[in-house]
């Protein structure tokens, strides 16, 4: 295999200043993984373990990676060379490809392509090139009058001539692990920001008659880096197009796709709807012919064919197939609906277990709760599962067939067994037998002439 030889490194220990931010750059979030993370997805089909550049004693990193890269940290920040200095330790493959952790556009096959042709030319050195409409602040690659790479040069340090050309540095270099050692040792911090930049060592390797291979992407970038806010909501836009390009690939309609953002690991099967103003994040699954939305929003959520989630909101939790939820319900972790079950208006469920076939249509909460098949919860429905002293919540069970009047508590821990009923406006404290009615309400009492005496003082 070629690229058994190569080993990437990516640079994520920035300061990231233009963000703004107390999150180092590179882990801030495009649909629902850290912009770095997109890094090391494409260049997980180099067979050497990636080498990660970190700030110092940063456990959030090791919290998204783990043990899946090498980390090099990073003491300060003195600029991409110096980044990639650090990481050299863990360097042991015969070449390495360089890559800046805050470009999540690239593909596999971008970073792939990069490195075979490099190969296949035997270059020592190699930078991967852009053209770009509007290069704004990047490196421009600075070529000879016969077309020859030269050097990079930062906008910063650039003469108007310079800043003129449009072919930029996407910041991913390829190089002989030997010559970029020798290229670092030499690297001076002589520039306007008086950082050691990495760029400069592909300047050296020219100087040095190695050669430098330029190689202008096959694919049409339209961004190349996330520096600020605006380019974070950029690079996201462009992220969502594609995701939602795979999703129409497999047959999935999204109404007013602009309204609609699907996180990256999201999968929906075909003949699903996602209609305008819903969010689809983190682990979402989506079954086949379901409708979501309009204005949904479901997080780490799993949901049966044929189902509907209608202006609600359901956080890791199943919803089953044909169950139909909402329109404005708010479905809390731990819950499982059944199939064909409903969840109707105004409803919370909170680490609830609904049967199939069962209903709570209107103005419920229901709370750590256990509810058989074919059982109806009456509207405005509470379970008591908070005592005010203890941290556990108390259980409610209520078994199959049972039939809960309107506006009923049931004050857990408590279990209406099977087939039983309750009576409207009931607060049920013990346990109701199988097949009883249970009332737990006041008798009426009608006080005679009672208005009349009131008004007239009588
Ligand atoms: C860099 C390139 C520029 C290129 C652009 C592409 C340099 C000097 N310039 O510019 O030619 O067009 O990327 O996006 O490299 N980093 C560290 N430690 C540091 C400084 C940076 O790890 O001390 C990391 C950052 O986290 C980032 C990467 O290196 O992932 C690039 O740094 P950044 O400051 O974004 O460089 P640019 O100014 O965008
Ligand atoms: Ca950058």
């Amino acid at each position: 295999m070629a690229r058994a030889r190569v080993q990437a490194m990516i640079l994520g220990a920035g300061l990231g200043t233009r963000m703004k931010s107390a999150v180092p750059k590179v882990l801030h979030d495009v649909l629902g993984h850290p912009m770095v993370w997109y890094v090391v997805d494409a260049v997980r089909g180099l067979d050497a373990s990636p080498v990660l550049v970190i700030p110092p004693g940063n456990d959030a990193f090791r919290e998204v990676f783990g043990e899946s890269v090498l980390y090099a940290e990073q003491p300060q920040r003195l600029g991409s060379g110096h980044a990639v200095r650090c990481g050299m330790d863990r360097v042991t493959a015969e070449y390495v490809l360089i890559c800046n952790g805050d470009n999540p556009l690239p593909s596999s096959h971008d970073y792939e392509e990069f490195v075979d042709a490099c190969l296949a030319e035997g270059a020592t050195a190699g930078v991967l090139s852009a053209d770009l409409a509007d290069p704004r602040s990047l490196g421009r690659i600075i070529r000879d009058e016969s077309g020859g790479f030269t050097r990079i040069v930062e906008a910063r340090d650039a003469t108007p001539a310079e800043l003129a050309v449009r072919e930029i540095n996407t910041g991913i270099y390829f190089f002989r692990t030997e010559e970029l050692r020798r290229c670092l040792a030499e690297l001076r911090p002589e520039n306007a920001q008086g950082e050691y930049y990495i760029t400069d060592c592909l300047g050296m390797a020219m100087r040095d008659g190695t050669g430098v291979s330029c190689h202008a992407s096959s694919d049409r970038w339209e961004l190349v880096g996330i520096n600020d806010r605006s380019e974070l909501a950029a690079a996201t836009r462009l992220l969502q197009a594609r995701k939602q390009e795979a999703l129409f690939a497999g047959g999935v309609t999204i109404d007013l796709p602009e309204t609609v953002r699907v996180d990256w690991d999201v999968t929906v099967e075909a003949d699903s709807e996602i209609r305008q103003g819903s969010c689809l994040r983190g682990a979402t699954r989506v079954g086949r012919a379901c409708i979501i939305g309009p204005n949904s929003t479901l997080i780490d959520a799993s949901v049966g064919d044929g189902a509907r989630v209608v202006a609600s909101y359901v956080e890791a939790s199943h919803i089953g197939s044909g169950c139909v939820v909402g329109p404005f319900s708010y479905i809390r972790p731990g819950t499982t609906t059944g199939k064909q079950s409903k969840v109707g208006a105004f409803c919370e469920l909170k680490a609830t277990t609904l049967g199939a076939g069962s209903k709570i249509p209107h103005l419920s909460y229901i709370g750590d709760a256990t509810i058989g098949e074919n059982v109806n919860i009456g509207a405005g429905t509470i379970t008591c599962n908070y005592d005010g002293f203890t941290s556990e919540k108390h259980r409610t069970v209520i078994e199959k067939d049972a039939f809960i009047g309107a506006n009923n508590n049931l004050v857990a821990p408590v279990t209406v067994h099977e087939g039983a009923y309750t009576a409207t406006g009931s607060t049920i404290t013990h346990d109701v037998p199988p097949g009883s009615l249970g009332i737990a309400r006041a008798v009426q009492v009608d006080k005679e002439g009672w208005v009349r005496r009131k008004k007239h003082g009588q």
